[in-house]
């Protein structure tokens, strides 16, 4: 059974969605999550899961990311974890960091990579003029937003679309697409996984 540890800085919907999915069957377990948040809303979610929560706050390191990082990889190690999903996580990792843990860190990203690495991504392909937008869940190298993909989900852009329309309307399919790619990768599979499109217009 691998043993799975989250990484969150916000409310935890995937969080959520991932832990929910490890059940029964399922090769893995989630055995700790971590927030860089003492405030993140994901961390009672967690608990009422059952699942212990650890919180190292980034901001107590004065922007000293080596001292940040070595406190969260001493958690880490506390729960000796096979596997690490970053969901909503918004630390970026040094390559020393990333290194460490080189082919069992997973992240999911809210736009269709390599398209749109960073921030605000839903907004960019608004202004692009894009006609699809999605998400990516993708192994985490030393470039941000940049490894190896492991699975995507694609949603059709609207006429009048805001960045909140596409961040609603993505969200559930990253609800979908993260827990059927950590099932698969668990599993010793990097197959990637292409969900069906969803809304495109008639
Ligand atoms: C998600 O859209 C994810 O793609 C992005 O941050 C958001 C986090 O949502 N990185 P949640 O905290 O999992 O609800």
């Amino acid at each position: 059974m691998k043993r799975v540890a989250i990484l969150i800085s916000g409310g935890g919907s995937n969080m959520v969605k991932l832990a929910e999915s490890m059940t029964t069957d399922h090769p893995a377990r989630p055995v700790v999550v971590i927030a860089n948040d003492p405030n993140a809303g994901g961390l009672a979610k967690a608990a009422d899961l059952g699942i212990p929560t650890a919180v190292v706050d980034h901001r107590e390191f004065n922007k000293d990311r080596n001292a940040f990082e070595a406190v969260l990889h001493a958690t880490l190690e506390e729960y000796q974890p096979d596997i690490i999903c970053l969901a909503g996580f918004m630390r970026i990792l040094t390559g020393g960091f990333t290194a460490h843990y080189a082919g069992r860190m997973l992240n999911i990203h809210p736009s269709l990579l390599p398209k749109y690495k960073g921030l605000h991504t839903h907004a960019r392909a608004l202004e692009a003029g894009d006609a699809e937008h999605g998400c990516t869940v993708h192994e985490v190298t030393a470039d941000l937003d940049d490894g190896p993909v492991l699975g995507q989900a694609r949603i059709a852009i609207q006429r009048g679309d805001t960045p909140d329309d596409l961040a609603a309307r993505l969200l559930p399919m990253e609800h979908q697409l993260y827990p059927a790619v950590l099932r698969r990768f668990a599993a010793g599979d990097r197959t990637p996984i292409f969900l069906p499109k969803a809304g495109a217009m008639p």
